[in-house]
């Protein structure tokens, strides 16, 4: 019998279709996007199932635990919310609705340095959250310093650099649509930085303003800053180990939603190379083109400790503010258990790279 309170079954696929009348075009199309002919951003979503998994059989999975913990913060399922830029887009809550379903979900979520809501008040609105700030470095040090002694003072439990944004990527339907931040929107936690008045600014700015990260700046920032700090927007072995050298304590291996370099390799086929190369020196996060509890049993079992999404949970927001965006958490969940369960795994721990099917040579 169907308990009619059960929720609906949800396809997260389905999410972006549903969302997209609600929203005006220019900002669909800002959300959905990628770069260039988006190849990097369709790859992302088909690497993941292109990997077969080799479940076991004969282990007692009546119950299952999905709690971890990423850079010391305590999270019920090893999926957190990725940095997106304005959420005011999608609801009218912003920021606050997705950091309380992020808090009632008991996971993190990595708030934009482009947020629309300023970083200390999301902190007050959600005390009981989890929260990390992702952080654009700007050419201004100071503003930079102070972006991050906000988060700091503001309960912020790590520091995500993003650093494959020494330009922006080619966003053709930005271009096409003259994209710019709608009037009563604005960048929340940079004062006088551009506002509607000066749309053409926006589109600007982050190749303006953003720096083109170097290994220097990390280590000044490792010299500001004792929260635990991961480097976003690393494809390759070197690149990961570079970042542990200058005292990261994670990276995030991303393409940043194939939205900077069209062309670049999804994530699911850099996972493992990274994920081996980093070793025990560190941890290794992922996103792109994570849809399913299916694609966070790969992801695991390929090395990663916990993945992020991007875009679902701004398809939540739009459909259902933070209701949505739990909503999208709990269907994950669920997916997420049920998939342990069939890959014959209880525990983070369990998921191993011995789930992962290769072809045989033969
Ligand atoms: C609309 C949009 C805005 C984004 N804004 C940021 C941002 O402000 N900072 C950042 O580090 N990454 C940003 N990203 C990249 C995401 O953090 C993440 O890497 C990506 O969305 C993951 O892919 P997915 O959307 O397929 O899950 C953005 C992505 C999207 C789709």
């Amino acid at each position: 019998m169907n308990d009619p309170e059960a929720p609906i079954a949800l396809d997260l696929d389905d999410l972006q279709e549903i969302a997209r009348p609600l929203l005006e075009t220019s900002a669909f199309d800002y959300f959905a996007g990628g770069s260039g002919t988006e190849s990097t951003l369709r790859d992302n979503v088909d690497a993941w199932r292109r990997i077969r998994l080799r479940p076991r059989v004969f282990r007692d999975v009546t119950s299952v635990d999905l709690s971890t913990t990423v850079m010391g913060t305590t999270v019920s399922m090893p999926v957190l919310l990725a940095p997106v830029a304005y959420h005011g887009m999608a609801h009218e809550h912003a920021e606050i609705a997705t950091a309380s379903a992020a808090a009632l979900a008991d996971t993190i979520m990595v708030v934009s340095t482009l947020a629309n809501v300023a970083l200390e008040d999301i902190a007050t609105a959600t005390p009981g959250g989890s929260k990390w700030f992702q952080l654009y470095v700007h050419v201004d040090r100071e503003l930079t310093r102070s972006l991050v002694q906000r988060a700091e003072s503001s309960g912020y439990e790590a520091i995500v650099i993003t650093v494959d944004t020494p330009k922006l990527g080619q966003r053709r339907r930005d271009e096409r649509n003259r994209f710019a931040l709608p009037p009563n929107l604005r960048i929340a936690n940079i004062a006088g930085r551009p506002t509607a008045a000066d749309p053409s600014e926006i589109a600007n700015y982050a190749s303006s303003a953003f720096a083109s990260v170097t290994l220097e700046d990390i280590e000044w920032l490792r010299s500001i800053t004792s929260l635990p700090i991961a480097i976003k927007g690393v494809l390759r072995p070197d690149d990961a180990q570079a970042c542990l050298a200058v005292g990261a304590q994670a990276v995030i291996v991303s393409n940043h939603g194939g939205r900077q370099l069209d062309g670049a390799v999804a994530t699911a086929d850099v996972l493992a190379e990274v994920s081996d190369a980093v070793g025990d020196a560190g941890e290794v996060l992922v996103d792109g083109g994570i849809r399913s509890g299916t694609d966070v049993v790969r992801a695991l079992a390929l090395g990663a400790r916990a993945v992020l999404i991007g875009r679902p949970q701004v398809w939540g927001l739009a459909i259902d503010g933070a209701a949505g965006v739990r909503t999208v958490l709990e269907t994950l969940r669920t997916e997420t258990t049920l998939a342990f369960q069939l890959a014959g795994a209880r525990t983070n721990a369990e998921i191993t790279s011995d789930l992962i099917w290769a072809p045989s040579s033969r």
